[in-house]
């Protein structure tokens, strides 16, 4: 019989050779794994709103099974132009602007291989949801990193450098993304930080993609703005958003983009090719699910700022000096306190040694050093899932 050697990595392609398996995802395998209490990824562990499993249901029955319209189904298209006019004041037209995607996660990926070219540079906040630095390789582009910037008291606000900023902008700038509420900071973009953005992306033509899946999720009376409803930013500015967060199905995977109609008919054939649809009968209850009432929206945020206000303290408590999130589910902690030599040596010994899960912060930066005494926990849990949490944290005491 024949022999053939297969040099070890040949079939692969160089740009898988450039990221690694998410980090976020990782930890909750090892949180299974060592039977640990999962504070690490950023899914609720309570169940969702009745109403829209049972829309699921009913649709499912109706026979909502087959394909829908590649770029999303009627219903849920005209229910996120209303909301979105309802919400923003940005008018939408869920004909010509909407194209609903597998999660956001879909929407950023297909809309950043609709418009960048090989070389083309995208700005990216540091620290930033993981997903990002894979996308942009993925679409070709060379992320460029601008600082957010942790603030001197626990209870200030992350910040960046206009200076900085103004520095990342040139010739060959395609995109920024602006993710707000943030992931893993917990900022709020202020409406000012967002007119700095929409004044450098008028003036040097460069399109804003906005990640805006935890609009809903607001404390301390922290206000969400919308770029796209800044004036000059409507026909630059590729809104995105999703069911996930803000009706707790992070598995259902249904979520969208909002752009001009030149641009979402680019979005519209990369996703097309990419996935054709996301789940049908998840998007008619997705309809169902935009049309919850506003006291759904307000509990939503109480619930969550609830479960910060019981977290926090009790990291506090132990050592972690926390950042104070204005929005999403996120608490950045700093843990210098510990005295270990890196994030990836200290969450490896909490998940092993004290039974509970957290991101190391070193996968928010491009430069691990950058987050090696940063560490994140999620708090979209029940509270008992919160406190047995705590509990095991006490015994950081020691
Ligand atoms: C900022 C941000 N964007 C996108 C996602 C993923 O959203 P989806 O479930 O809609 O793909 C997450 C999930 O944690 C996130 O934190």
């Amino acid at each position: 019989m024949l022999e053939t050697v297969v040099p070890k990595k040949q079939f692969l392609s160089d740009k898988a050779a450039l990221f690694t398996e998410s980090v976020i995802r990782e930890m909750t395998r090892q949180a299974l794994l060592h039977g640990a209490v999962n504070l690490s990824q950023g899914f609720p562990d309570f169940a969702a709103p009745a109403e829209i499993k049972r829309a699921a249901q009913e649709a499912i029955g109706a026979d909502f099974n087959q394909y829908a319209i590649t770029w999303g189904t009627k219903n849920l298209r005209q229910a996120i132009a209303r909301q979105t006019q309802l919400w923003q004041g940005i008018d939408v037209d869920p004909e010509r602007q909407i194209t609903v995607c597998c999660g956001s996660t879909e929407a950023m990926i297909s809309t950043l291989m609709a418009v960048c070219n090989t070389g083309d540079e995208v700005i990216i906040f540091e620290p930033y949801y993981e997903n990002y630095g894979p996308d942009s390789v993925l679409s070709g582009a060379k992320p460029v990193f601008v600082r957010l910037h942790p603030p001197h008291s626990n209870d200030g606000e992350w910040t960046f450098d206009e200076a900085e900023l103004r520095a990342a902008f040139h010739s060959r700038t395609k995109a920024i993304i602006v993710n707000t509420p943030n992931n893993p900071t917990g900022k709020v973009f202020t409406r000012s930080e967002l007119e700095l953005i929409r004044d450098l992306c008028v003036e040097h033509n460069v399109l804003a993609v906005t990640d805006e899946i935890y609009e809903h999720i607001l404390y301390d009376d922290a206000r969400h703005v919308s770029l796209a409803r800044l004036d000059g930013m409507k026909d630059r500015t590729v809104t995105i958003n999703g069911l996930s967060k803000t009706y707790s199905v992070t598995g259902w995977r249904v979520g969208w983009t909002i752009g001009p109609p030149d641009i979402t008919s680019a979005i519209r054939k990369v996703h097309d090719f990419l996935t054709v649809g996301a789940p049908a009968p998840l998007q008619e209850a997705g309809a169902a699910a935009l049309g919850l009432p506003p006291s759904y929206y307000e509990s939503l945020a109480a619930n969550y700022r609830a479960r910060r206000d019981r977290l926090m303290p009790a990291l506090t408590d132990v050592g972690f000096r926390c950042f104070r999130p204005r929005g999403a589910y996120y608490i950045m902690t700093d843990i210098s306190a510990f005295g270990y030599a890196n994030d990836l040596e200290f969450t490896r010994f909490l998940v092993k040694e004290i039974g509970v899960a957290a991101v190391p912060g070193s996968s928010f930066y491009r430069d691990p050093q950058d987050g090696a005494q940063q560490v994140r926990f999620a708090f979209c849990k029940k509270d008992e899932t919160l406190d047995e949490g705590a509990r095991r944290l006490c015994k950081l005491r020691g």
